[in-house]
């Protein structure tokens, strides 16, 4: 069992928020420079649907590259693994998140793997839909099961903001189109990538995902196979390996546990069988990571011995 009251998540909040000024909050999307950097959420759910949280729960913000196990569970559940891994490899890089390198110097041009841009561009690319409009629409009707909220959208203003400044991202899909990796109208796959990556929740809407995770596809809230459980299994393994950058060695030793961050300050956990952590903490360390929220779960791990290894 990890927290059992508010109260005692609240006091791990507030250590670690004591190095919230060793991070810095993500500019290179200028929305998300907005955010205030002592801000600091956590969530964790439970697979009976119980909840415990601290800090300001109510504060909305954006998945960014969370949504990439989000939309992977969704391919896989539509094409099957052969088709997908047809299309983007199963191994982590070692480079930054948004790194083109590797690209260049396989002999494909197949992105690694789903978790860098390259690889989730490609399963953006994939998406069913007729248009821009349907395939974000069909991605956030999965959300909204994810977490058992019919409410859940993306946020116009970050994802016009990433959409108007995203050239590194527009410059992978035209090295894998002009590859024959990818197809379709690169313009559209940004359009989608760049709303899936503004989808707009709490933490505990992400910890209520993260349990399903956890859980092998059950939703906590409900009770019912949401994702199944192979897909589920894919998942974890890929947020093990890749899911927090060229960090998820390091955390893997450090914490143990499937794990997907995103450059908005969130991180979502699955911890295998037992629940699902969603945090929320705006200043990054130097790979991309939440600098509080990785604070958070080294304490997690210190108190509730989260490593599943
Ligand atoms: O593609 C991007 O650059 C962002 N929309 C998402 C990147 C991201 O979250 C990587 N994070 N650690």
């Amino acid at each position: 069992m990890a927290c059992q009251r508010n109260e005692e998540l609240q006091e791990l909040l507030n250590e670690a928020k004591k190095v919230a000024n060793e991070g810095k909050v993500a500019s290179y999307i200028p929305a998300l420079q907005r955010e205030n950097p002592d801000t600091l959420s956590c969530a964790i759910a439970y697979p009976d649907g119980q909840c415990i949280s601290a800090g300001d729960i109510q504060k909305n913000f954006t998945l960014q590259s969370i949504s990439k196990i989000i939309t992977l569970a969704l391919v896989l559940m539509d094409y099957g693994s052969e088709h997908v891994f047809h299309k983007v490899g199963m191994e982590p890089t070692g480079d930054p998140f948004n790194s083109i390198i590797k690209l260049e110097t396989s002999s494909q041009a197949k992105p690694l793997n789903p978790m860098i841009n390259a690889g989730a561009l490609s399963v953006t690319s994939m998406i069913k839909g007729k248009d821009a409009t349907e395939k974000v629409e069909y991605i956030l009707d999965f959300v909204r099961k994810l977490c058992h909220d019919p409410e859940i959208t993306y946020c116009k203003d970050v994802a016009i903001s990433e959409f108007t400044t995203s050239f590194l991202n527009r410059s992978l899909c035209y090295y894998m189109k002009g590859a024959g990796v990818i197809h379709g109208n690169v313009e559209e796959i940004m359009e989608v990538y760049t709303k899936q990556c503004a989808i707009s929740m709490n933490c505990l809407q992400l910890a209520i995902i993260g349990a399903v995770f956890a859980g092998d596809g059950i939703c906590p809230v409900t009770q019912e196979e949401v994702i199944p459980k192979n897909v589920a299994r894919i998942c974890k393994t890929f947020m093990v390996t890749c899911g927090m950058y060229n960090a998820s060695g390091e955390f893997a030793i450090k914490i143990g546990v499937p794990a997907k961050s995103g450059v908005s300050g969130g991180i979502m956990c699955a911890v295998p069988g037992r629940f699902g952590i969603g945090i929320f903490g705006p200043p990054l360390n130097e790979i991309g990571n939440s600098h509080t929220g990785m604070r958070l779960l080294e304490l997690f791990q210190e108190k509730y011995d989260l490593s599943m290894f």
